[in-house]
């Protein structure tokens, strides 16, 4: 049995990470900002613009569950604004959040990971970071950062055995949709670019984050995988 470590836990996506790591017989610690009651799952309320609280965290988990040998680095946060409107304390509050939670995360996670002899690291990016989003940029720039930094720690991890890798979702009906004026038209939006006529499940993208933090990908290390019914194809 695994501990596994998901950010963003109380989300959509986090919430079915959760509980497919959960399903997989890893033990799972769930962190968010959100307080959160993920059945069978340490809960764990955690700001991750705070280094320190980022470090508890991981102490914590260590201590009741054991070392962290699955991180899913998949919170993030996403203001939609004018680039020439970003005020500097919101392009900061996305990258603290979307990227150097990850860098600290993944810092603390490869420490444990390396006591156990190896370990998995799973970075959610977007679709997003491949052709760009109007009104999103400090996000998107995140997103870009998200699939980088999984190929240089892959490159330097890999001798210590710990994997990296990225699943970069396309657009699934979650609260993250909210910000779109008009749901049916964003609805037709997204089938006319994919090439699956439906929408994604939550499960799907779990499925393959399970894939890439479980034995069955002991190979696979520093790629990215598109997770969006055929939309962008990579
Ligand atoms: N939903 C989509 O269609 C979609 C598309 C592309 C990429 N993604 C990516 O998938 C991941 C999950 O997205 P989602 O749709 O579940 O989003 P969501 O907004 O439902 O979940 C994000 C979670 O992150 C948490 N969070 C935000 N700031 C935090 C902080 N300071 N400390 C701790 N937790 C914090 C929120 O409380 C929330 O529970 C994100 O990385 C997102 O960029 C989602």
């Amino acid at each position: 049995m695994t501990t596994a470590l998901v950010t963003g836990a109380a989300g959509a996506l986090g919430r079915a990470i959760v509980r497919r790591l959960a399903a997989d017989g890893h033990q799972v610690a769930a962190l968010d900002l959100d307080a959160g009651s993920l059945e069978g799952a340490l809960n764990l309320k955690t700001d991750l613009r705070d280094p320190a609280a980022i470090e508890a965290a991981f102490a914590e988990t260590a201590a009741r569950l054991g070392p962290v040998g699955i991180l899913v680095n998949n919170a993030a946060v996403y203001p939609a604004r004018p680039f020439l409107e970003v005020p500097l304390a919101e392009y900061d509050h996305v990258h603290a959040v979307n990227q150097r939670a990850y860098w600290l995360a993944a810092q603390h996670a490869a420490g444990q990971m390396s006591e156990l002899g190896g370990g998995a690291i799973v970075n959610i990016a977007s679709i997003t970071m491949h052709g760009g989003w109007s009104d999103l940029a400090a996000y998107v720039a995140t997103k870009g950062a998200a699939a980088a930094l999984t190929r240089a720690l892959a490159r330097e991890l890999g001798p210590k055995e710990i994997r990296v890798n990225c699943v970069s979702p396309g657009a699934f009906p979650t609260a993250a949709e909210e910000i779109h004026a008009d749901p049916e038209a964003y609805e037709r939006f997204v089938l006319e670019r994919q090439s699956l006529q439906r929408r994604g499940k939550p499960e799907e993208l779990a499925a393959v984050v399970s894939f890439l933090a479980g034995r069955d990908a002991s190979f696979v290390t520093g790629q990215t995988i598109e997770v969006n019914g055929g939309w962008v194809m990579a």
